[in-house]
Protein backbone atom coordinates (compact mmCIF):
# COMPACT_ATOMS: atom_id res chain seq x y z
CA UNK A 1 0.00 0.00 0.00
CA UNK A 2 2.81 2.55 0.75
CA UNK A 3 3.86 1.57 -2.88
CA UNK A 4 0.66 3.10 -3.84
CA UNK A 5 0.60 6.52 -2.07
CA UNK A 6 4.34 7.07 -3.11
CA UNK A 7 3.29 7.15 -6.30
CA UNK A 8 0.37 8.90 -6.22
CA UNK A 9 2.54 11.32 -4.65
CA UNK A 10 5.01 10.92 -7.27
CA UNK A 11 2.23 11.66 -10.02
CA UNK A 12 0.95 15.09 -8.16
CA UNK A 13 3.78 16.74 -7.37
CA UNK A 14 5.83 16.07 -10.91
CA UNK A 15 7.18 19.04 -12.54
CA UNK A 16 7.81 17.85 -15.73
CA UNK A 17 9.60 20.92 -18.09
CA UNK A 18 7.18 21.24 -20.03
CA UNK A 19 4.28 22.11 -16.90
CA UNK A 20 7.39 24.43 -15.72
CA UNK A 21 7.42 26.30 -18.94
CA UNK A 22 4.27 26.98 -19.11
CA UNK A 23 4.11 28.43 -15.70
CA UNK A 24 6.79 30.97 -16.04
CA UNK A 25 4.61 31.76 -19.29
CA UNK A 26 1.43 32.31 -16.92
CA UNK A 27 3.86 33.90 -14.49
CA UNK A 28 5.11 36.32 -17.26
CA UNK A 29 1.35 36.79 -18.00
CA UNK A 30 0.40 37.84 -14.48
CA UNK A 31 3.21 40.10 -14.13
CA UNK A 32 2.12 41.81 -16.83
CA UNK A 33 -1.56 42.25 -14.78
CA UNK A 34 -0.15 43.48 -12.24
CA UNK A 35 2.00 45.90 -13.71
CA UNK A 36 -1.34 47.54 -15.17
CA UNK A 37 -2.86 47.77 -11.75
CA UNK A 38 -5.24 45.03 -12.91
CA UNK A 39 -6.61 44.44 -9.11
CA UNK A 40 -7.99 40.63 -9.96
CA UNK A 41 -4.06 40.05 -10.74
CA UNK A 42 -1.96 37.69 -8.01
CA UNK A 43 1.08 39.06 -8.74
CA UNK A 44 0.79 42.82 -6.79
CA UNK A 45 4.39 44.04 -8.67
CA UNK A 46 4.75 46.66 -6.06
CA UNK A 47 6.36 49.79 -7.09
CA UNK A 48 9.72 50.12 -4.62
CA UNK A 49 10.41 53.76 -5.55
CA UNK A 50 14.04 52.91 -5.87
CA UNK A 51 14.66 54.06 -9.66
CA UNK A 52 18.53 54.13 -8.63
CA UNK A 53 20.77 51.58 -7.66
CA UNK A 54 23.65 51.93 -6.03
CA UNK A 55 26.81 53.06 -7.66
CA UNK A 56 29.58 52.78 -5.38
CA UNK A 57 29.94 56.32 -4.32
CA UNK A 58 27.83 56.08 -1.20
CA UNK A 59 29.34 57.32 1.96
CA UNK A 60 29.21 57.90 5.80
CA UNK A 61 27.43 55.98 8.42
CA UNK A 62 24.22 54.26 7.88
CA UNK A 63 22.08 51.82 9.82
CA UNK A 64 19.81 49.35 8.56
CA UNK A 65 16.90 46.85 10.16
CA UNK A 66 16.13 43.97 8.78
CA UNK A 67 12.66 42.25 9.71
CA UNK A 68 10.63 39.51 8.51
CA UNK A 69 12.88 36.55 7.94
CA UNK A 70 13.74 33.71 10.23
CA UNK A 71 15.74 36.50 12.47
CA UNK A 72 15.27 39.84 13.02
CA UNK A 73 18.93 41.63 12.18
CA UNK A 74 20.50 45.39 13.09
CA UNK A 75 23.46 46.19 11.39
CA UNK A 76 25.89 49.51 10.87
CA UNK A 77 27.95 50.46 8.10
CA UNK A 78 30.34 52.96 7.57
CA UNK A 79 30.60 53.54 3.58
CA UNK A 80 33.75 55.35 2.27
CA UNK A 81 32.74 56.10 -1.46
CA UNK A 82 34.14 54.30 -4.47
CA UNK A 83 37.75 53.84 -3.17
CA UNK A 84 37.03 52.34 0.17
CA UNK A 85 33.62 50.94 -0.43
CA UNK A 86 32.91 49.17 2.83
CA UNK A 87 34.87 50.60 5.26
CA UNK A 88 34.08 48.49 8.28
CA UNK A 89 30.22 47.24 9.05
CA UNK A 90 28.64 45.24 12.32
CA UNK A 91 25.80 43.34 12.79
CA UNK A 92 23.43 41.75 15.54
CA UNK A 93 20.83 38.92 14.83
CA UNK A 94 17.99 38.46 17.28
CA UNK A 95 15.44 36.15 17.16
CA UNK A 96 11.96 37.54 16.90
CA UNK A 97 10.02 35.59 20.26
CA UNK A 98 6.96 33.60 18.25
CA UNK A 99 4.63 35.01 20.56
CA UNK A 100 5.20 38.50 19.03
CA UNK A 101 4.82 37.69 15.60
CA UNK A 102 1.16 36.97 16.79
CA UNK A 103 0.84 39.56 19.20
CA UNK A 104 0.14 43.32 18.84
CA UNK A 105 1.74 46.10 16.53
CA UNK A 106 3.40 47.98 19.22
CA UNK A 107 4.59 45.20 21.25
CA UNK A 108 6.78 43.94 17.73
CA UNK A 109 7.95 47.39 17.24
CA UNK A 110 8.62 48.07 20.11
CA UNK A 111 11.19 44.89 20.38
CA UNK A 112 12.68 45.57 17.43
CA UNK A 113 12.94 49.79 18.19
CA UNK A 114 14.35 48.27 21.79
CA UNK A 115 16.90 45.50 19.81
CA UNK A 116 17.88 48.64 17.84
CA UNK A 117 18.67 51.45 20.51
CA UNK A 118 20.81 48.81 22.13
CA UNK A 119 22.80 48.19 19.17
CA UNK A 120 23.12 52.03 18.79
CA UNK A 121 24.14 52.24 22.06
CA UNK A 122 27.56 50.11 21.34
CA UNK A 123 28.81 52.21 18.68
CA UNK A 124 32.36 52.61 18.76
CA UNK A 125 34.86 54.92 17.41
CA UNK A 126 35.03 53.49 13.67
CA UNK A 127 32.22 55.11 12.68
CA UNK A 128 31.81 58.31 12.33
CA UNK A 129 28.98 60.38 12.38
CA UNK A 130 29.29 64.34 11.24
CA UNK A 131 28.70 67.10 13.52
CA UNK A 132 24.82 68.30 14.49
CA UNK A 133 23.82 65.28 11.99
CA UNK A 134 20.98 62.70 12.61
CA UNK A 135 22.07 58.72 12.25
CA UNK A 136 19.43 57.10 9.33
CA UNK A 137 17.82 53.99 8.94
CA UNK A 138 17.29 51.78 5.59
CA UNK A 139 14.26 49.75 7.14
CA UNK A 140 14.34 45.99 5.42
CA UNK A 141 10.62 44.98 5.98
CA UNK A 142 9.94 41.61 3.95
CA UNK A 143 6.59 41.98 3.78
CA UNK A 144 3.82 43.52 0.96
CA UNK A 145 3.95 46.80 0.94
CA UNK A 146 1.99 49.59 -1.02
CA UNK A 147 5.01 52.15 -0.91
CA UNK A 148 3.78 56.00 -1.14
CA UNK A 149 7.32 57.04 -1.17
CA UNK A 150 11.01 55.60 -0.78
CA UNK A 151 10.57 56.05 2.71
CA UNK A 152 6.84 55.33 3.78
CA UNK A 153 4.65 52.62 2.80
CA UNK A 154 1.66 51.02 3.96
CA UNK A 155 1.21 47.10 5.22
CA UNK A 156 -1.00 45.38 2.64
CA UNK A 157 -0.99 41.87 4.13
CA UNK A 158 1.41 39.63 6.64
CA UNK A 159 2.80 36.67 4.91
CA UNK A 160 4.76 33.86 6.54
CA UNK A 161 4.26 33.14 10.49
CA UNK A 162 2.81 36.52 10.96
CA UNK A 163 -0.59 37.62 11.97
CA UNK A 164 -0.43 41.09 14.30
CA UNK A 165 -3.96 42.92 14.48
CA UNK A 166 -3.87 46.60 13.60
CA UNK A 167 -1.02 46.83 11.28
CA UNK A 168 -2.67 46.13 8.19
CA UNK A 169 -2.99 50.05 6.34
CA UNK A 170 -0.68 51.37 9.16
CA UNK A 171 2.17 53.03 7.92
CA UNK A 172 5.37 50.39 8.76
CA UNK A 173 7.79 53.30 8.97
CA UNK A 174 5.35 55.72 10.97
CA UNK A 175 5.24 52.50 13.57
CA UNK A 176 8.69 52.02 14.00
CA UNK A 177 9.40 55.99 13.76
CA UNK A 178 7.18 55.94 16.94
CA UNK A 179 8.40 52.81 18.63
CA UNK A 180 12.09 54.55 18.46
CA UNK A 181 10.64 57.51 20.13
CA UNK A 182 8.97 55.79 22.77
CA UNK A 183 12.99 54.34 23.19
CA UNK A 184 14.40 57.73 23.23
CA UNK A 185 16.48 56.79 19.85
CA UNK A 186 16.74 59.80 17.41
CA UNK A 187 17.15 58.13 13.72
CA UNK A 188 14.94 59.17 10.56
CA UNK A 189 14.48 56.28 8.33
CA UNK A 190 15.14 57.25 4.83
CA UNK A 191 14.38 54.07 2.76
CA UNK A 192 11.95 51.54 3.37
CA UNK A 193 12.45 48.64 1.22
CA UNK A 194 11.53 44.68 0.99
CA UNK A 195 13.98 42.29 1.57
CA UNK A 196 14.35 41.59 -2.59
CA UNK A 197 15.28 45.45 -3.30
CA UNK A 198 17.29 45.32 -0.34
CA UNK A 199 19.22 42.26 -1.75
CA UNK A 200 18.95 43.55 -5.24
CA UNK A 201 20.43 47.12 -4.58
CA UNK A 202 23.11 44.81 -2.36
CA UNK A 203 24.20 42.31 -5.03
CA UNK A 204 24.25 45.23 -7.47
CA UNK A 205 26.86 46.89 -5.34
CA UNK A 206 28.96 43.99 -5.64
CA UNK A 207 28.33 43.03 -8.95
CA UNK A 208 27.14 45.70 -11.86
CA UNK A 209 25.22 42.84 -14.11
CA UNK A 210 22.57 42.26 -11.11
CA UNK A 211 19.15 42.72 -12.70
CA UNK A 212 17.40 40.88 -10.35
CA UNK A 213 17.24 39.23 -6.54
CA UNK A 214 15.24 36.51 -5.30
CA UNK A 215 14.32 35.26 -1.69
CA UNK A 216 14.24 31.44 -1.09
CA UNK A 217 13.98 31.34 2.52
CA UNK A 218 11.06 31.27 5.35
CA UNK A 219 8.97 32.91 2.46
CA UNK A 220 9.84 33.61 -1.05
CA UNK A 221 9.92 36.74 -3.50
CA UNK A 222 11.95 38.04 -6.31
CA UNK A 223 12.38 41.85 -7.10
CA UNK A 224 13.94 43.25 -10.67
CA UNK A 225 14.82 46.11 -12.41
CA UNK A 226 12.13 46.88 -15.03
CA UNK A 227 11.69 49.77 -17.63
CA UNK A 228 9.72 52.39 -16.07
CA UNK A 229 7.51 52.95 -19.40
CA UNK A 230 6.69 49.21 -19.07
CA UNK A 231 4.62 49.76 -15.71
CA UNK A 232 1.12 51.58 -16.92
CA UNK A 233 0.17 51.67 -13.91
CA UNK A 234 2.84 54.24 -13.00
CA UNK A 235 1.77 57.41 -12.55
CA UNK A 236 4.79 59.63 -11.30
CA UNK A 237 7.28 61.30 -13.59
CA UNK A 238 9.56 58.90 -15.55
CA UNK A 239 13.03 58.65 -13.64
CA UNK A 240 15.62 59.67 -15.00
CA UNK A 241 17.24 56.56 -15.08
CA UNK A 242 14.30 55.12 -17.01
CA UNK A 243 13.94 52.04 -14.67
CA UNK A 244 12.55 51.35 -11.87
CA UNK A 245 12.71 48.27 -8.97
CA UNK A 246 9.60 46.22 -8.46
CA UNK A 247 8.55 44.02 -5.99
CA UNK A 248 6.84 41.30 -7.41
CA UNK A 249 5.65 39.56 -4.46
CA UNK A 250 5.37 35.97 -6.37
CA UNK A 251 4.56 34.38 -3.20
CA UNK A 252 1.10 34.63 -3.97
CA UNK A 253 1.12 33.53 -7.26
CA UNK A 254 -1.52 31.07 -8.06
CA UNK A 255 -2.41 28.96 -11.22
CA UNK A 256 -4.04 25.83 -11.88
CA UNK A 257 -1.15 24.74 -13.56
CA UNK A 258 0.97 24.82 -10.12
CA UNK A 259 0.68 21.04 -9.60
CA UNK A 260 -1.30 21.27 -6.14
CA UNK A 261 -1.90 18.01 -4.16
CA UNK A 262 -4.33 16.96 -1.50
CA UNK A 263 -1.38 17.77 1.14
CA UNK A 264 -1.05 21.45 -0.23
CA UNK A 265 -4.69 21.77 -0.10
CA UNK A 266 -4.86 21.14 3.82
CA UNK A 267 -2.28 23.04 4.72
CA UNK A 268 -3.48 25.82 3.09
CA UNK A 269 -6.60 25.17 4.55
CA UNK A 270 -5.52 25.49 7.98
CA UNK A 271 -3.05 27.95 7.69
CA UNK A 272 -3.10 31.15 9.18
CA UNK A 273 -3.59 32.97 5.61
CA UNK A 274 -5.56 30.30 4.10
CA UNK A 275 -6.03 30.93 0.07
CA UNK A 276 -3.16 33.10 -0.12
CA UNK A 277 0.50 32.79 -0.84
CA UNK A 278 0.05 29.69 -2.97
CA UNK A 279 2.97 29.37 -4.36
CA UNK A 280 4.95 30.43 -1.51
CA UNK A 281 3.49 27.15 0.30
CA UNK A 282 4.86 25.28 -2.52
CA UNK A 283 8.44 25.90 -2.44
CA UNK A 284 9.68 27.83 0.82
CA UNK A 285 11.26 26.97 3.65
CA UNK A 286 8.41 27.77 6.35
CA UNK A 287 6.54 25.08 4.47
CA UNK A 288 8.15 22.29 2.68
CA UNK A 289 9.05 20.16 6.28
CA UNK A 290 5.07 20.24 6.58
CA UNK A 291 4.55 19.13 3.48
CA UNK A 292 6.43 16.15 4.07
CA UNK A 293 4.95 15.61 7.63
CA UNK A 294 2.02 15.12 5.99
CA UNK A 295 3.02 13.02 3.34
CA UNK A 296 4.14 10.58 6.18
CA UNK A 297 1.14 10.63 8.09
CA UNK A 298 -0.88 9.47 5.28
CA UNK A 299 1.52 6.43 4.96
CA UNK A 300 1.67 5.81 8.54
CA UNK A 301 -2.37 5.81 8.19
CA UNK A 302 -2.54 4.40 5.15
CA UNK A 303 0.09 2.01 5.19
CA UNK A 304 1.20 1.54 8.50
CA UNK A 305 4.71 3.48 7.81
CA UNK A 306 5.89 3.46 11.25
CA UNK A 307 4.10 -0.09 12.46
CA UNK A 308 0.35 -0.19 13.52
CA UNK A 309 -0.29 2.95 15.60
CA UNK A 310 0.26 6.22 14.23
CA UNK A 311 2.66 8.08 16.00
CA UNK A 312 0.72 10.89 18.01
CA UNK A 313 3.70 13.43 17.35
CA UNK A 314 3.27 13.27 13.57
CA UNK A 315 0.34 14.24 13.99
CA UNK A 316 1.25 17.56 15.31
CA UNK A 317 1.47 20.30 12.64
CA UNK A 318 4.99 22.16 12.20
CA UNK A 319 6.75 19.57 14.04
CA UNK A 320 8.94 18.65 11.47
CA UNK A 321 10.91 21.41 10.49
CA UNK A 322 12.84 22.28 7.23
CA UNK A 323 16.44 22.14 8.52
CA UNK A 324 15.63 18.75 9.63
CA UNK A 325 14.27 17.33 6.41
CA UNK A 326 17.24 18.66 4.72
CA UNK A 327 19.11 17.09 7.34
CA UNK A 328 17.33 13.64 6.20
CA UNK A 329 17.29 14.44 2.76
CA UNK A 330 21.33 14.89 2.93
CA UNK A 331 21.70 11.46 4.47
CA UNK A 332 23.87 9.27 2.56
CA UNK A 333 25.43 7.19 5.09
CA UNK A 334 24.55 3.16 3.93
CA UNK A 335 22.26 2.52 7.15
CA UNK A 336 20.60 6.03 6.69
CA UNK A 337 21.68 6.59 10.77
CA UNK A 338 21.24 10.85 10.38
CA UNK A 339 17.94 10.29 9.30
CA UNK A 340 16.73 6.79 11.89
CA UNK A 341 17.63 9.49 14.39
CA UNK A 342 16.20 12.27 13.21
CA UNK A 343 13.05 10.00 12.98
CA UNK A 344 13.31 9.09 16.54
CA UNK A 345 13.53 12.47 17.87
CA UNK A 346 10.98 14.34 15.50
CA UNK A 347 8.58 11.60 15.06
CA UNK A 348 9.08 9.62 18.23
CA UNK A 349 9.57 6.50 17.08
CA UNK A 350 12.65 4.25 17.61
CA UNK A 351 14.55 1.47 15.06
CA UNK A 352 13.13 2.01 12.20
CA UNK A 353 13.61 -0.05 9.23
CA UNK A 354 16.10 0.73 6.43
CA UNK A 355 13.08 0.51 4.05
CA UNK A 356 11.12 3.32 6.33
CA UNK A 357 14.11 5.55 5.72
CA UNK A 358 14.67 5.25 2.81
CA UNK A 359 10.83 5.86 1.53
CA UNK A 360 11.26 9.13 3.89
CA UNK A 361 14.20 10.43 2.10
CA UNK A 362 12.44 9.40 -1.07
CA UNK A 363 9.56 11.80 -0.24
CA UNK A 364 12.27 14.78 1.02
CA UNK A 365 13.39 14.52 -2.23
CA UNK A 366 10.17 14.51 -3.99
CA UNK A 367 8.78 17.54 -2.31
CA UNK A 368 12.24 19.56 -2.10
CA UNK A 369 12.62 18.78 -5.60
CA UNK A 370 9.44 20.07 -6.94
CA UNK A 371 9.89 23.84 -4.57
CA UNK A 372 13.05 24.23 -6.44
CA UNK A 373 12.01 23.35 -9.87
CA UNK A 374 9.26 25.70 -9.43
CA UNK A 375 11.35 28.28 -7.98
CA UNK A 376 13.38 27.86 -11.00
CA UNK A 377 10.42 28.38 -13.11
CA UNK A 378 10.12 32.18 -11.17
CA UNK A 379 13.56 32.53 -11.87
CA UNK A 380 12.91 31.48 -15.61
CA UNK A 381 9.70 33.86 -15.79
CA UNK A 382 11.60 37.19 -14.73
CA UNK A 383 14.30 36.46 -17.66
CA UNK A 384 11.83 36.11 -19.95
CA UNK A 385 9.98 39.39 -18.84
CA UNK A 386 13.03 41.05 -19.17
CA UNK A 387 14.59 39.27 -22.38
CA UNK A 388 17.48 37.99 -20.74
CA UNK A 389 15.90 34.49 -21.40
CA UNK A 390 16.97 34.20 -25.29
CA UNK A 391 20.05 35.13 -27.60
CA UNK A 392 19.19 38.71 -29.21
CA UNK A 393 17.42 38.80 -32.27
CA UNK A 394 19.19 41.30 -33.63
CA UNK A 395 22.28 39.09 -33.52
CA UNK A 396 23.96 41.30 -30.55
CA UNK A 397 25.91 39.22 -28.06
CA UNK A 398 23.91 38.21 -25.25
CA UNK A 399 24.98 40.26 -22.00
CA UNK A 400 25.76 39.23 -18.79
CA UNK A 401 22.87 38.92 -16.38
CA UNK A 402 23.09 38.08 -13.11
CA UNK A 403 20.71 37.17 -10.19
CA UNK A 404 21.50 38.11 -6.42
CA UNK A 405 19.61 34.96 -4.16
CA UNK A 406 19.34 34.80 -0.91
CA UNK A 407 17.29 32.89 2.15
CA UNK A 408 18.33 30.08 4.61
CA UNK A 409 16.56 27.45 2.01
CA UNK A 410 19.14 28.38 -0.38
CA UNK A 411 22.08 28.70 1.37
CA UNK A 412 21.60 25.65 3.30
CA UNK A 413 19.86 23.20 1.87
CA UNK A 414 22.09 21.90 -0.57
CA UNK A 415 20.13 19.42 -2.55
CA UNK A 416 17.93 22.35 -3.17
CA UNK A 417 20.05 25.20 -4.20
CA UNK A 418 21.61 23.03 -6.47
CA UNK A 419 18.48 21.51 -8.10
CA UNK A 420 17.14 25.16 -8.79
CA UNK A 421 20.37 25.85 -10.29
CA UNK A 422 20.27 22.82 -12.60
CA UNK A 423 16.71 23.42 -13.70
CA UNK A 424 17.46 27.07 -14.35
CA UNK A 425 19.89 25.86 -16.58
CA UNK A 426 17.84 23.49 -18.15
CA UNK A 427 14.82 25.93 -18.86
CA UNK A 428 17.44 28.20 -20.50
CA UNK A 429 19.37 26.17 -22.46
CA UNK A 430 22.86 25.85 -22.62
CA UNK A 431 23.61 28.84 -24.71
CA UNK A 432 22.10 31.36 -22.30
CA UNK A 433 22.68 29.90 -19.16
CA UNK A 434 26.23 30.31 -19.93
CA UNK A 435 25.89 34.01 -19.79
CA UNK A 436 23.06 34.00 -16.54
CA UNK A 437 24.60 33.68 -12.85
CA UNK A 438 23.05 33.25 -10.05
CA UNK A 439 24.29 33.64 -7.06
CA UNK A 440 24.19 33.04 -2.84
CA UNK A 441 24.03 37.35 -2.29
CA UNK A 442 24.56 36.48 1.52
CA UNK A 443 23.05 39.16 3.73
CA UNK A 444 23.14 41.31 0.93
CA UNK A 445 19.55 43.19 1.93
CA UNK A 446 21.37 44.55 5.09
CA UNK A 447 23.68 46.89 3.37
CA UNK A 448 21.50 47.13 0.81
CA UNK A 449 19.09 48.59 2.85
CA UNK A 450 21.61 50.86 4.37
CA UNK A 451 22.98 51.90 0.91
CA UNK A 452 19.97 52.85 0.04
CA UNK A 453 19.28 54.74 3.03
CA UNK A 454 22.56 56.63 2.01
CA UNK A 455 21.76 57.59 -1.55
CA UNK A 456 18.42 58.91 -0.15
CA UNK A 457 19.91 60.12 2.56
CA UNK A 458 18.14 63.73 4.09
CA UNK A 459 21.90 65.08 4.07
CA UNK A 460 22.39 63.38 0.14
CA UNK A 461 22.63 67.37 -1.49
CA UNK A 462 24.78 68.65 0.59
CA UNK A 463 27.15 66.16 0.18
C1 LIG B 1 18.60 37.27 4.75
C2 LIG B 1 18.25 38.64 4.29
O1 LIG B 1 19.88 36.91 4.44
O2 LIG B 1 17.67 36.37 4.21
C3 LIG B 1 16.86 38.98 4.77
O3 LIG B 1 19.18 39.58 4.79
C4 LIG B 1 15.89 37.96 4.29
O4 LIG B 1 16.49 40.24 4.36
C5 LIG B 1 16.38 36.61 4.72
O5 LIG B 1 14.59 38.23 4.77
C6 LIG B 1 15.46 35.52 4.31
O6 LIG B 1 15.95 34.33 4.83
P1 LIG B 1 15.25 33.48 5.96
O7 LIG B 1 15.68 32.12 5.61
O8 LIG B 1 15.74 33.96 7.26
O9 LIG B 1 13.77 33.70 5.76
C1 LIG C 1 7.02 36.73 1.80
C2 LIG C 1 6.76 38.22 1.83
C3 LIG C 1 7.68 38.96 0.88
C4 LIG C 1 9.11 38.58 1.18
C5 LIG C 1 9.29 37.07 1.12
C6 LIG C 1 10.71 36.62 1.42
O1 LIG C 1 6.66 36.25 0.55
O2 LIG C 1 5.41 38.50 1.48
O3 LIG C 1 7.52 40.36 0.99
O4 LIG C 1 9.96 39.20 0.26
O5 LIG C 1 8.40 36.46 2.03
O6 LIG C 1 11.13 36.99 2.70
Amino acid sequence: RAAAVIEEVERNLATPTALLRSIADAMVVEMERGLRGDIHACLKMLISYVDNLPTGDEHGLFYALDLGGTNFRVLRVQLGGREKRVVKQQYEEVSIPPHLMVGTSMELFDFIAAALAQFVDTEGEDFHLPEGRQRELGFTFSFPVNQTSISSGTLIKWTKGFSINGTVGEDVVAELSRAMERQGLDMKVTALVNDTVGTLAGGRYMDNDVVAAVILGTGTNAAYVEHANAIPKWTGLLPRSGNMVINTEWGSFKSDKLPLSEYDKAMDFESLNPGEQIYEKMISGMYLGEIVRRILLKLAHDASLFGDVVPPKLEQPFVLRTPDMSAMHHDSSHDLKILGAKLKDIVGVADTSLEVRYITRHICDIVAERGARLAAAGIYSILKKIGRDKVPSDGSKLPRTAVALDGGLYEHYKKFSSCVDSTLADLLGEEVSSSVVAKLANDGSGIGAALLAASHSQYAETD
